[in-house]
């Protein structure tokens, strides 16, 4: 078949293809221990369930407004006064299918082909493939593990070209579970301001900081408020992945051209969906701290036992729920599985021999822009964590 030629450097997407692979070897009766997931494990909360009930008892199940029923985006606004200590009003946001779907009407509404996006590394794996799909110009611009991988200024100054149209922001982040420091991110600020660049801030994870401070970056000023596009998600605070609502706050105009790629693609999301996301966001907030507080237990428990493994280190993630390992250590070493050697060279094949000799899954960082680790979910529970640790070690102790 004669596909596009946009299609010829699309990667489809290695977190959702290690989750498939995982399932597809349970089915077969293998029992693997998956490290792969990029959501809660928690059940959407009841009472977001029961606003979804209502509403489509209510019959509201009929297209909406295309950014969105003017009750969840006055709710987005209010979250973001609370939360972020950000004022935006009602037109100033768009609602979409997540935040995946915010991210990609972004893009489209930005990024002209040539245009480079400068992406702090690593990063989530969508960045660089929904600006490659549209004709733009991904460039990686590295973070240091030394640092905790905080945002570095001045690697993101010295790549700016006249090309550069915008930096993708994330904190905390996926994978590395940093949360960027506020002096980091003001100089990035500056920078945006000086350069005239647009800053896209995937807060997507903002519910799950555990250290640190959670920094909106456009509350550092109206220039570069002016200049920001916020993006968040009711996937990971309220366990709604499967919900599909995403927002973002920014400039009228920007959310105006954004609302109008929707309004040829999609329509608007669920109607339905809409209405749990007003309950999520403007209803208790108790939950969220609570799964909070299990994933920040978790966290500690699975980066002690990645430090406690031959070869394997992970600095602390301050946010989020993944750890970034550092597998490099085991580079070199060798397995034999079917009468075949292998030498370890880099993170698919550590990938590879976890899911073959540990019945462990985890996601190559080679697809997140750095080859030396592996990114391990702990949304998953203390006794799966601790049975993954164990296999790992079993595995370990087997390389030659
Ligand atoms: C950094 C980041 N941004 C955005 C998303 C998209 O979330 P959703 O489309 O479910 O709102 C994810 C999901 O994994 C993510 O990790």
């Amino acid at each position: 078949m004669m596909l596009a030629d946009r299609l010829k450097t699309l990667a489809p997407s290695s977190t959702l293809a290690v989750q498939a692979k995982a399932k597809a070897l349970r089915a077969r009766g293998i029992d693997v221990i998956s490290f792969g997931a990029g959501e809660p494990d928690f059940d959407t909360p009841e009472r977001i369930k029961e606003a979804a009930v209502a509403a489509m008892r209510r019959g509201q199940t009929k297209y909406t407004e295309v950014g969105g029923i003017p009750e969840l985006r006055q709710a987005v606004c209010a979250k973001l006064r609370r939360d972020n200590g950000l004022d935006y009003e009602p037109a100033e946001v768009v609602v979409s299918c997540g935040a995946k779907h915010t991210l990609f009407n972004l893009v489209t509404a930005l990024v002209n082909p040539g245009d480079e996006v400068l992406v702090p590394s690593p990063f989530w794996v969508s960045y660089p493939e929904q600006v490659r799909l549209l004709g733009g110009v991904p460039v990686a611009v590295e973070t240091r593990e030394a640092t905790g991988f905080d945002l570095d200024p001045d690697r993101l100054r010295a790549a700016v070209t006249p090309r550069t149209r915008l930096v993708v922001l994330n904190s905390p982040n996926n994978p590395t579970g940093a949360v960027f420091s506020p002096q980091a991110l003001a100089a990035v600020a500056r920078l945006a301001v000086e350069r005239g660049l647009w800053i896209v801030s995937d807060e997507c994870y903002e519910s799950l900081t555990f250290e640190g401070r959670h920094v909106s970056i456009a509350s550092l000023g109206p220039e570069v408020k002016a200049r920001t596009l916020t993006v968040n998600t009711c996937s990971k605070a309220y366990a709604m992945t499967g919900w599909r609502i995403g927002y973002a706050a920014g400039p009228r105009e920007l959310i105006c051209a954004m609302t109008d790629v929707q309004s040829q693609v999609t329509s608007n999301p669920s109607s339905v969906a809409q209405w749990a996301a007003v309950e999520a966001l403007a209803g208790p907030q108790d939950e969220v701290a609570k799964m909070a507080g299990e994933f920040d237990r978790r966290r500690r428990l699975i980066v002690a036992g990645l430090n406690a493994l031959p070869g394997v280190s992970c600095v602390m993630p301050k946010g989020a729920f993944y750890a970034f390992a550092n597998v490099s250590g085991l580079f070199g070493r060798t397995w034999t599985h079917e009468g075949r050697t292998t030498t370890l060279k880099g993170s698919l094949d550590v990938a590879a021999f976890l899911l073959e000799q540990a019945r462990v899954a985890v996601v190559p960082g080679l697809d997140f822009g750095s080859d030396a680790h592996v990114r391990l979910s702990y949304a998953t529970s203390d006794a799966l964590i601790s049975e993954g640790l164990t296999r790992m070690r079993a595995a370990i102790t087997t390389l030659a």
